[in-house]
């Protein structure tokens, strides 16, 4: 029998050994892409499509030229261009791209669970591409496989994530991966920007940042978006940035040797001063060239390997 087709949709329900397969992959693919190799045929044939329901720089393309880099045609369709203005559905516009033979479609929308509901009505495997509050699952791989670069391990490390955790789907998706790999995971951010219990992730979460971040070997600021001070959540950028944004006077908490990171984009002086953003401490630029690498994995093994079991 026909194995099932295999999607990504979630760093929730996958185990421990399968996300130390994709970052081992993910290595392999890294040095290809870095040693200027942009050409492998593992996708030749095949067809991926990007789905995008909100704005994107980092995650579509490098989705597109991961695609590319492994010979597949890559295309994109965002809802602000397609029949999506005209009425469409969710469901209808994913079965109209499924029947074109599509291989990967790869969705970002402003509902959680949209990609999961996708994925149960085509034929094509699903990748997430980050779905409202729920998973950013490729973005937590990158993440995962930044750390375990630059610190040789995941296993033993703290890494405090700091900013609007409430919202956050990277928040959550690093929390599961980084904590099945075993590591030590703090969050921290104003109260109204916290979820309650956040223990029940198996986190420890703390309304200062010296709190979260003391000792920690990775500092990860969240991006803060604008609407959340519209609705009240915290009084202005400013002030979030006096007590929450990570400035080279905080980091001293740290470890000296600490990372900095940051999905992306970035707001500058507000999740992280100028000066941090870009000295020796920030992977920022590293996590982007992670970012290829780690889609160029997922995709290769949804569709040469059944999934991510070895
Ligand atoms: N980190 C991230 O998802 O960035 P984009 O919104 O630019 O894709």
């Amino acid at each position: 029998m026909e194995k099932r087709k295999q999607d990504l949709l979630g760093l929730k329900e996958l185990s421990a050994a399968q996300i130390e397969n994709i970052l081992s992959h993910a290595a392999e693919m890294k040095k290809l892409i870095k040693s200027g190799t942009k050409k492998i045929p593992n996708l030749q044939g095949k067809t991926e499509i990007n789905l995008f329901y909100e704005n994107s720089t980092r995650t579509r393309m490098s989705f597109e030229l991961a695609a590319k880099y492994m010979s597949a045609n890559s295309a994109n369709i965002t809802a602000s261009g397609s029949s999506v203005q005209k009425g469409e559905t969710l469901l209808d516009t994913a079965r109209t791209l499924d029947m074109m033979q599509t291989d990967i479609i790869a969705v970002r929308h402003s509902m959680s669970g949209a990609p999961a509901l996708i994925a149960k009505n085509v034929n094509a495997s699903v990748i997430n591409a980050g779905d409202g509050m729920n998973e950013h699952p490729t973005q937590a791989l990158l993440d995962m496989l930044t750390i375990q670069e630059k610190k040789g391990h995941i296993d033993g490390l703290k890494v405090a994530i700091v900013g609007d955790i409430e919202h956050s789907r990277v928040v959550r998706s690093n929390i599961y991966g980084l904590t099945k790999l075993g590591a030590e995971v703090t969050v921290g951010g104003p109260s109204t920007l916290m979820p309650p219990f956040m223990e029940k992730l198996g986190v420890k979460a703390f309304r200062s940042v010296h709190e979260a971040i003391v000792d920690a070997d990775v500092v990860m600021g969240l991006r803060i978006q604008l609407e959340r001070q519209e609705s009240g959540l915290f009084p202005s950028m400013r002030e979030y940035f006096r007590f929450f944004g990570i400035d080279d006077l905080k980091l001293k908490s740290a470890k000296p040797d600490v990372i900095v990171m940051h999905p992306g984009p970035v707001n500058r002086g507000v999740e992280l001063s100028t000066s941090v953003i870009d000295g020796d401490r920030s992977v920022i630029n590293e996590q982007v060239t992670s970012g290829v690498a780690v889609r160029m994995a997922v995709m290769d093994m949804l569709v040469n390997n059944g999934g991510f079991d070895k």
